[in-house]
């Protein structure tokens, strides 16, 4: 009998021991090329030498210090993190955690009033989180949940205009809806929610997924020239650590006074000397552009490759998360499975979707073989 609840469902029959570059491999050193980072997090791959040796010399420093002492390194991740000097910076150690704050803070910046969210969004499973996450097949069975949360369509500016009542204090929403199937949001749609924000709307961007580089800029946010009120980001920010960040716009950083918010791990020193490493390479001259050249790469590739096949409808991205929409009949477990027999690992998302994470620091020679796969199996 296993002695693990059973949550994840049936585990793919993968035992992975170690990792190099962009590659895994199993127990008997089968080698697997990897498409997913871990869902969003190894974003720099398996051999971050920078982050390695910050993270050991760091445990042999002290691998945990209290949030009631000055932390150096919290400082340093919160500046390297700040967009104009305009955030200030909570630590804590997952997306959902991260989501929390942001989700507490709005509720004191706008008292006694709702939040907004999308049909499809994913923001995490503790319960305000979970509550903002507005799929059926998350929320099911977990209510009564946090009051004071409404929904909208996602891309629907109608669906929007129609929710944004004047009692809606906030709205959190990705600038891609990752688990719900990889959709980018709108032009139009990002527009009309800016306007919202100059009518005082509080505007909450959940960047776990879509942050730290993933999409060509450290925030997807900033592909469409507007400053979220509050961001939050997690999984890619410690490339293996685990770490969640909510930062909040410096004119409402006095709603977290003392006492209104805490966490003992959060801005631990080893996940803090791991983000400091990622945030020194993704800040590197050129690097984020190179993640910009290769997704063009990617998506052409995959463009030409596959979207005549019958079996592939649709190919979404915003940077390097891409998303190979696929016509209802084809089964995406069949193409994981199938991909994984030939060594590439890749993940879906919504009902019908491929997924496609790649660690920031692949090739286009890596990617080039990672479609080739692709392409003989579709
Ligand atoms: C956009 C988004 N928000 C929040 C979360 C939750 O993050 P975590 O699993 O670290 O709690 C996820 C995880 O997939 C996510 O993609």
């Amino acid at each position: 009998m296993t002695h693990l609840l059973q949550n994840y469902g049936t585990r793919i029959p993968l035992t992975i021991t170690h990792g190099e570059t962009v590659y895994l491999y199993d127990e008997n050193n089968q080698k697997y090329l990897d498409f997913t980072s871990g869902i969003g997090v190894m974003n720099m791959g398996y051999s971050f030498e920078a982050g390695k040796a910050a993270v050991k010399a760091q445990i042999d420093q002290i691998a945990h210090l209290s949030n009631l002492y000055e932390n150096p390194l919290q400082e340093a991740v919160a500046d390297a993190l700040d967009l104009g000097g305009n955030y200030q910076a909570f630590f804590a150690n997952s997306g959902t955690e991260a989501n929390e704050a942001a989700l507490k803070i709005a509720r004191l910046i706008k008292p006694n009033t709702d939040i907004l969210a999308f049909e499809d969004g994913f923001h995490g499973r503790t319960f305000g989180a979970m509550s903002a996450t507005m799929q059926d097949k998350i929320q099911s069975g977990f209510e009564p949940l946090v009051p004071g949360f409404t929904k909208a369509i996602y891309n629907d500016v109608d669906s929007l205009n129609a929710a944004v009542t004047s009692n809606i204090g906030a709205i959190i929403f990705e600038i891609v809806q990752g688990e719900g199937g990889v959709t980018p949001i709108t032009q139009a749609f990002a527009e009309a929610l800016k306007a919202y924000q100059k009518q005082g709307v509080l505007l909450i961007v959940d960047e776990v997924q879509t942050g730290n580089g993933r999409t060509g800029y450290l925030f997807a946010f900033e592909h469409f020239g507007f400053e979220p009120d509050i961001i939050t980001s997690a999984k890619g920010l410690g490339n293996g650590l685990p770490v969640g960040v909510m930062l909040a716009k410096q004119e409402y950083a006095a709603y977290f006074s003392a006492g209104k918010h805490g966490s003992t791990f959060g801005g631990n020193p080893l996940a803090m000397a791991s983000a400091k490493a990622v945030l020194g390479a993704l800040r590197a001259p050129g690097f984020l552009a190179e993640v910009t050249d290769k997704a063009t790469y990617l998506t052409t590739l995959l463009t030409d490759k596959l979207l005549g096949k019958p079996a592939v409808k649709a190919i979404r991205n915003l940077g390097l998360m891409v998303g190979i929409e696929l016509d209802d009949d084809q089964s995406v477990v069949s193409v994981l499975t199938a991909a994984r027999t030939e060594g590439l690992l890749v993940l879906s998302a919504g009902h019908n979707v491929i997924r496609l994470l790649p660690p920031l620091v692949i090739t286009k020679e890596q990617l080039a073989d990672g479609v080739q796969i692709l392409e003989d199996i579709l």
